[in-house]
């Protein structure tokens, strides 16, 4: 009773993110109702293991007392105060002084934002606001990578790399390009690691001198590409990138959204892809989901340049929730746990992780394993040797969707028949092992289906 009307009030009332809002319609929605550790509730009392940590964000896992007192007590002290008019809390100056002092290299300023998009979209404005001040105002061209998500914000949508994003948008603007992903499963170059590194700095080379050197202002990367399908580079990718751009004298951003705060093991993947950006953005993991904050982080040489170009006047870019005290003291409540044991958890959970879903790789359905920490993917196909993805008939993201809900298990289920996984840091081998085996059972089920079981080979 309670959970259909609460269908019909969502159908009528809730619009969805990323939904077809017919197809949300006819499904209804599914009301999650309570969450402990990596388990979550649905509002039919079905317990289900959280393998993708809500939306790769809950890195901490739920439930955690701790974060609920640090948002109470300061939500009781100081619920709000405005980073305007130089004022200020102790909570936002205390997690920006944690995170610059834990942020590879000069990476020493911290914006604070809601969430990822609109931290996207903030370097967008920085970056032109730097060229400016520096006397190079034609710097206005920005490229990324295909199948790479930076956001939902109007300008940031059209850095991203995903059709569904910009059909019916009027983007990507025509002042955003793209090179091909480094995508080691299906690169054009094979899997080599030195051929695809080799392949990807062409392609930005071309890209640059065609568009015009003193044109471009900056260029995007995610370390891992989450929402294109856990794309992850060969070692020694990002930095050869890197060190491109800095030849070129190009802005280089790292999109830590996903990536950061343990979710391929340490605090941030450029550490481990040993760069120093000039941008970094993070959101998710810098609060685990508890409550809305994104970060971007600004290279000390970065800042200076802005902050001389402006002089006495206002650099004019803020939002009224920049630096939320109660989105802050969680901030540093999670970093806490993080180093408190939470980060070693994840990248022992996540070699558990690995090695599980390696072995599913006999299975006929299983193309590719891929992965770093706790963000994997598994790259289902019909045909091993030709690498023939499931029919869109098979609408692989639905059914797996719904199969491994059935099975316990929540996962990303990509329209192209990859499986992603991001579970909580806090994972415990049992809950790994239930997210393989619920997988399993999930990859078995679907080989029996009869249009599925049809065109398999071998
Ligand atoms: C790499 C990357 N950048 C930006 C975003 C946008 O973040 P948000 O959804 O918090 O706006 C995401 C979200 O998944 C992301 O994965």
């Amino acid at each position: 009773m309670f959970s259909n009307s609460l269908i019909e009030l969502d159908r009528a009332h809730l619009v969805h993110p990323v939904a077809s809002y017919r197809g949300h319609e006819q499904q209804g929605v599914r009301v999650l109702a309570s969450a402990k550790g990596a388990t979550v509730t649905d509002a039919q009392g079905r317990q289900l293991v959280d393998g993708f940590a809500g939306l790769w964000c809950v890195n901490a896992g739920y439930g955690h007392d701790s974060i609920v007192e640090a948002a109470t007590r300061q939500m009781r002290e100081l619920p709000y105060a405005t980073a305007y008019f130089g004022l200020g809390s102790e909570p936002a100056i205390r997690l920006a002084a944690e995170l610059a002092e834990r942020a590879p290299g000069d990476l020493d300023h911290v914006y604070f934002t809601l969430g990822g998009s609109d931290a996207v979209d903030s370097t967008i404005r920085f970056i032109r606001y730097y060229w400016i001040a520096r006397g190079q105002p034609q710097r206005d061209q920005f490229i990324s990578i295909e199948q790479g998500y930076h956001g939902s914000s109007t300008v940031g949508a059209g850095l991203t790399a995903l059709p569904n994003f910009h059909a019916g948008f009027g983007i990507p603007f025509e002042w955003q390009h793209k090179i091909p992903s480094p995508y080691p499963y299906r690169n054009p170059a094979g899997e080599d690691p030195q051929a695809i590194i080799a392949a990807s700095l062409a392609a930005l080379k071309e890209k640059v001198e065609a568009i015009g050197a003193d044109r471009v202002a900056a260029f995007y990367a995610e370390p891992i590409q989450g929402s294109g399908g856990v794309i992850v580079p060969p070692k020694g990718w990002m930095k050869a990138m890197r060190n491109l751009c800095r030849d070129y004298g190009i802005l280089f951003v790292a999109d830590e959204v996903i990536t950061g705060f343990g979710r391929t093991g340490p605090l941030f993947a450029c550490t481990e892809d040993d760069i120093v950006p000039d941008f970094m953005t993070t959101a998710k993991g810098l609060t685990s989901g508890y409550v809305p904050m994104g970060a971007v982080f600004m290279a000390d040489h970065v800042y200076q340049v802005i902050a001389d170009g402006a002089g006495a006047s206002a650099v004019g870019h803020g939002y009224t929730y920049s630096a939320h005290p109660v989105s802050a003291a969680v901030g540093l409540e999670v970093l806490k746990l993080y180093e408190g044991g939470l980060l070693e958890n994840g990248v022992r959970a996540g070699a558990r992780l690995m090695a599980g879903l390696e072995s599913l790789k006999a299975h006929p359905l299983v193309g590719d394993v891929r992965g770093r920490g706790m963000l994997a993917a598994i790259e289902l196909v019909t045909d091993k040797a030709a690498k023939t993805p499931l029919s869109a008939d098979a609408a692989p993201a639905r059914r797996i969707f719904d199969r491994a809900w059935n099975n316990g298990l929540i996962i990303r289920a990509f329209a192209n028949g990859v499986l992603g996984y991001a579970p909580p840091l806090c994972c415990s081998d049992a809950d790994i092992d239930a997210i393989i085996e619920r997988t399993a059972k999930t990859l078995d089920q679907t080989l029996e289906d009869p249009d599925v079981r049809r065109t398999v080979r071998g």
